[in-house]
């Protein structure tokens, strides 16, 4: 990970003292899967040394009802002083009706945008328990391994956005828009990434139609030029969309601006097996906010089925990235996969066999699983 602002101090010199982590559970299945990264990180801090402070802050929809705005100051504070930010989910119907900028969602893009929160990072990664619930053919899943590095505080996201009436003709348009530097820093962390990894970074644009995406394609490549230890390639949306679901197993790190990078992503996680099962990371000046990439899905709301993989896969990414905890991150990796090899399903991930419970209940497993390898394993060294 390329230098930043705090994390590798975070990482490093604190001791005992607790780490602080603001939780944005939000709105729809958020406080479900918030509530199962949370019981994981308590089973992380029962066992160890390792002291974590959870705060809980407003945000999102619940937010908008009781302060009136999806972003209240006091979360953003809240937030700005923590070493790491743990989300759930935001939006729903009942907000559906509000102007864009009242929204939910414009909450999570206020917070990105208020804590320089350019990078969102989104692995992919088809878990070998899973291979038969991908969208693809075996043989065509097993291995996929790759890193999506979406810019996340430009672009079209936040250029101008305009309605109006001109001449009786009604017209809305939205601006794509970056800037070199802005690109520039989004891309060096992508080759950092691809550094510690397979050495490949294939960077995605519209260069054939966008100007942005000539900019886009030009600093990259100057970029490519400094780190000749990278492969880098270059490949249009359309044909990444393509390659994604053809040849996912080609790619290593991808990297692409705010909106391709969004659906791309969504597209990926068909390849893992459910919009349930990725987590994110996004970073860069201030404190990394890590949220499964999924959103409220208000139907599963309330009834205990949600997926909680991508929000307890972001612990072990905050454990890991945020506060350097690696064997820990890699224990929590280790006992979902071992859930799941265990034949123990959320209903999304289900096949004929298996035994279906709910997000409580996978949670619980997990839990039992971490606990047997803090235990068992003296490497671990818990509690030294
Ligand atoms: C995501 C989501 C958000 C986005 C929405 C909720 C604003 O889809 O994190 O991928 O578009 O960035
Ligand atoms: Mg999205």
């Amino acid at each position: 990970m390329p230098d930043s602002s705090s994390s590798s101090a975070k990482a490093n010199g604190e001791g005992n003292s607790a780490r602080r982590i603001v939780v944005l559970a939000g709105d729809g299945i958020g406080p479900e899967v918030t509530s199962a990264a949370i019981t994981l990180l308590k089973n992380c801090a029962a066992v160890s040394d390792h002291r974590f402070e959870i705060v809980e802050m407003p945000f999102g929809g619940i937010a908008i009802d009781r302060c009136g705005k999806p972003l209240p100051i006091e979360t953003l504070d809240a937030c700005r002083s923590a070493d790491a930010i743990l989300l759930g989910a935001v939006g729903g119907p009942k907000w559906d009706s509000l102007p864009l900028d009242k929204r939910p969602e414009s909450g999570l893009l206020g917070l990105r945008k208020e804590l320089g929160l350019y990078v969102n990072l989104r692995p992919i990664r088809v878990r070998p328990a899973l291979v038969g619930v991908s969208a693809l053919r075996p043989e065509r899943a097993q291995g996929v391994d790759i890193e999506i590095v979406r810019e996340l505080a430009g672009g079209i996201y936040f250029g101008e956005h305009r309605s109006e009436v001109a001449n009786g003709t009604e017209r809305a348009s939205d601006l794509e828009s970056y800037t070199a530097q802005e690109i520039e820093r989004v891309a060096r962390f992508a080759f950092e990434r691809a550094t510690h990894r397979r050495k490949k970074l294939t960077s995605v644009d519209k260069a054939n139609v966008l100007a942005s995406s000539g900019l886009w394609r030009r600093v990259v490549t100057e970029l490519g030029a400094k780190h000749s230890e990278v492969k880098l390639d270059h490949m249009y949306v359309d044909n990444a969309a393509l390659q994604l679901v053809i040849a996912p197993q080609n790619f290593d790190v991808l990297l692409t601006s705010n909106m391709f990078g969004d659906i791309l992503s969504d597209g990926a996680a068909g390849v893992a097996g459910s919009l349930g099962l990725i987590p994110s990371m996004s970073w860069g000046l201030g404190p990394s906010l890590y949220e499964p990439i999924h959103g409220s899905a208000p139907l599963l709301a309330g009834r205990d089925v949600a997926c909680p993989i991508g929000a307890i896969s972001s612990v072990a990414m905050l454990l890991r990235e945020s506060f350097g905890l690696h064997r820990e991150a890699a224990a929590v990796e280790s006992a979902v996969d071992h859930v799941l090899e265990s034949g123990i399903r959320t209903p999304d991930l289900a096949a004929p066999g298996d035994e279906i419970v709910g997000c409580s209940g996978f949670t619980a497993r997990v839990g039992d699983a971490l606990q047997e390898r803090f235990s068992h394993d003296e490497r671990y060294g818990w509690g030294v």
